[in-house]
């Protein structure tokens, strides 16, 4: 288990590398985020096959977030909350339960709130179909807890509206640069936020994704934000 002060009351969370996170919620239900666990260069062999998801949740098209998508919902049958296009596309896939919103809706799936928030990048799968818009999303879990998972996206000035409407507990950023926002832009995203956690993500997957927790720290503090715990996770740890 990583060092953290951070207070979820029973919200579990495991990293499976670059954007995939499972999360065990306080009643039991198994949370997928962006599922790319078999060809994810840096997913635990042991964690690579997921047996049981009661929801899934899918931030845009790229391979690196839908890629186990549509094998794992055909296998644990979740209910999969995407943007409309994108779960429209999993859906010609095979994929059963899709509910498809879009950005400032939330959907009540058995207890779990998820709000689909705005995010700043491109979307679109392997195959050319287009996917929609590229998204993030804030989940509220039933014990009142929220998390903010950002997607792929570069910082942007609403974000200050995610932090004003759900003060979500933990954020998870990604941080890896050239493809994401870096180490300092994520800085002023937690600024904007009003985040006190910050768990970062999408980094360290390829050479290519050079941002480092420890520069999100030094950012952080170049800001004046040092009360903000950055929780630097392994692939495979859990918190
Ligand atoms: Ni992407
Ligand atoms: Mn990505």
């Amino acid at each position: 288990m990583a060092e953290h002060k951070m207070q979820m009351n029973g919200v579990q969370i495991t990293w499976l590398g670059h954007a995939t996170f499972k999360i065990t919620t306080p009643q039991g239900k198994i949370i997928l985020i962006d599922p790319w666990t078999k060809t994810n260069p840096v997913c635990p062999e042991e964690l690579k096959q997921v047996d049981k998801v009661d929801l899934m949740l899918v931030s845009h098209g790229h391979f690196d977030h839908v890629a186990d998508a549509v094998e794992i919902a055909k296998a644990t049958k979740p209910t999969v909350v995407a943007i409309v296009e994108l779960a429209g596309w999993l859906k010609s896939k095979g994929v059963e339960n899709t509910v498809g919103i879009n950005k400032g809706g939330t959907v009540d799936i058995n207890g779990i709130k998820v709000t689909m928030t705005h995010a700043i990048h491109t979307s679109g799968t392997e195959d050319g179909s287009y996917a929609g818009d590229a998204a993030g999303f804030v989940i509220e879990f039933e014990n009142g807890r929220k998390l903010y998972h950002a997607g792929d996206t570069c910082a942007f000035s609403d974000m200050a509206i995610i932090g004003e409407l759900h003060r979500p507990d933990v954020a998870l950023l990604p941080i890896g640069d050239f493809y994401t926002m870096a180490p300092k832009e994520a800085a002023i995203a937690v600024r904007m936020l009003g985040v006190k956690h910050v768990i970062p993500m999408h980094y360290g997957t390829f050479p290519i994704l050079t941002g480092t927790p420890e520069a999100l720290r030094e950012s952080l503090q170049t800001l004046g934000l040092n009360e903000v715990e950055v929780i630097a996770m392994k692939p495979g740890e859990t918190v």
